[in-house]
């Protein structure tokens, strides 16, 4: 089959109203981390101590794109997407996390939207991809109920400002992350490690983004409001019992403890069991307000995972090809989590949020021939068609990313983007997959206006 072709009966395979987007992160790209009133975020402060980010970089610059806003945002119309996805980043808005507002940085991401409308392109806001008010770290952080009301009156505050422009307003980007990597691991910002306080934390962003749904919907809000979950099917490393019932059980620690929650209005209880004093506090009516029906999932799916009996098992040694963050690309992966998830509850509309990969991407004579890339994301997407066909109620894909960025703990040195940024210059260089992303939903439009026979 030639590459036209199998381009041609991949963009067959999704109807007409589905999204297609990019997606970033504030702290990734926005640099001006000092200007225009904002307040510094955990993610500033994070990236100052000794050895906690890899190149011993910071988000001082990052892309630049709070500067370079109108030019990114041709930028991203030029790849043909119908929807963008972007975070807010709370402290530019909300110096300290409460009370004053920063006009300047509300005035920001006003701009922000009303220039995605302009270009025809649909705003997917995220409140929270993780870069906290430094501020409300220090009395607390996630740990502290009160950072729930916090959140609450932050994401009133945004919609009052944007309301109806907005296509879709995500709470939290994978509360996993914040609450293990941030709180348990320490890689990540606050860099605390302490499992008792990650349950906490875990909890603390599921009740936010419960309640912050209710008060948005009371608001009077109509935007789609949903969670993004980062999630992997977690495969047992051999067919022995002892390895599948590992593998059960690390996919109720990991998947189901955010997910049983959101979609059943319980954590699973054999996990429960097993943290002892490290277990959450948890209020009555909290689980009823975590389980308030939501319009979206938002899944971020990179790799599988694989556990044994003796825990992880390292999946760089499976034979496959792995990304430069060392992980296994797996396409059909992602058409098993979808079917288990399909499975296990009753789900709203499904968004991929992110998915892409890191590789190694020189520039020769002004080009990135990333083939790894254009093939990661052409077997993804035909993966999720997978899914789609056996019922499960896909509604769009965003690629991570837009462009390459600060990779949180690994800084610069990880490019996700599908175009690529000189970080001496920041000079933004569509590499091919941007091109291919482009040809491709080219070929989706095309179809959608051949009339079908009947
Ligand atoms: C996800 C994050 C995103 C990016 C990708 C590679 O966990 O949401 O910001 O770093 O991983």
């Amino acid at each position: 089959m030639n590459t036209m072709t199998s381009e041609n009966s991949l963009a067959r395979r999704f109807p007409e109203d589905f999204i297609w987007g990019v997606a970033t992160s504030s702290f990734q790209i926005e640099g001006a981390a000092q200007e225009d009133g904002k307040g510094e975020s955990i993610w500033d402060r994070f990236c100052r101590q000794p050895g906690a980010i890899a190149d011993h970089s910071n988000g001082d610059v990052a892309c630049d794109h709070y500067h370079r806003l109108d030019s990114d945002l041709d930028l991203i119309a030029s790849l043909g997407v119908n929807a963008y996805r972007f975070s807010v980043s709370w402290p530019r808005v909300q110096p300290t996390g409460s009370g004053a507002w920063n006009e300047a940085g509300l005035a920001f991401y006003e701009r922000l939207v009303d220039g995605l409308l302009a270009r025809g392109i649909k705003p997917h806001l995220t409140l929270n991809h993780w870069d906290l008010p430094q501020a409300l770290q220090d009395q607390g952080g996630w740990n502290a109920r009160e950072t729930v009301d916090h959140f609450v009156e932050y994401a009133l505050g945004m919609y009052r400002r944007l309301g109806s422009r907005l296509a879709a307003i995500t709470t939290h980007n994978e509360p996993w992350v914040v609450a293990v990597l941030g709180h348990e691991q320490g890689i990540f910002a606050p860099g605390i490690k302490s499992r008792k306080v990650t349950l906490q934390v875990a909890h603390h962003l599921l009740l936010s983004h419960g309640k912050a749904v209710q008060a948005l919907r009371k608001e009077g809000c109509k935007v789609p409001l949903g969670i993004v979950l980062n999630l992997s099917p977690i495969e047992p490393a051999s067919d022995s019992a002892e390895d599948r019932a590992s593998a059960i059980k690390a996919d109720a620690a990991g998947r189901r403890w955010y997910a049983d929650p959101l979609f059943k209005g319980s954590y699973p209880a054999e996990v429960w069991a097993d943290m002892g004093d490290d277990v959450p506090t948890v209020l009555p009516g909290d689980m009823d307000i975590i389980a308030t029906p939501i319009d979206y999932l938002g899944v971020n799916y990179y790799t599988r995972q694989v556990v044994g009996a003796s825990g992880h098992v390292d999946t760089k040694t499976s034979g496959l090809p792995l990304t430069e963050m060392g992980w296994e690309i797996y396409a059909k992966g992602l058409t098993d989590l979808l079917l288990l998830l399909h499975r296990d509850y009753a789900l709203p509309a499904v968004l991929i949020t992110e998915n892409g990969g890191a590789f190694k991407d020189p520039v020769i004579n002004g080009q990135v021939n990333d083939a790894d890339r254009v093939d990661y994301l052409r077997t993804h997407i035909s993966a999720m068609a997978d899914a789609m066909d056996q019922g499960v109620p896909m509604a769009g894909y965003m690629v991570w990313s837009l462009m390459d960025n600060f990779e949180w703990a690994s800084g610069y040195a990880k490019r996700f983007g599908i175009v690529h940024v000189d970080y001496e210059t920041l000079k933004r260089t569509p590499k091919q997959s941007a091109h291919w992303y482009r040809d491709f939903l080219d070929c989706v439009r095309a179809i959608q206006k051949t009339p079908r026979r009947a």
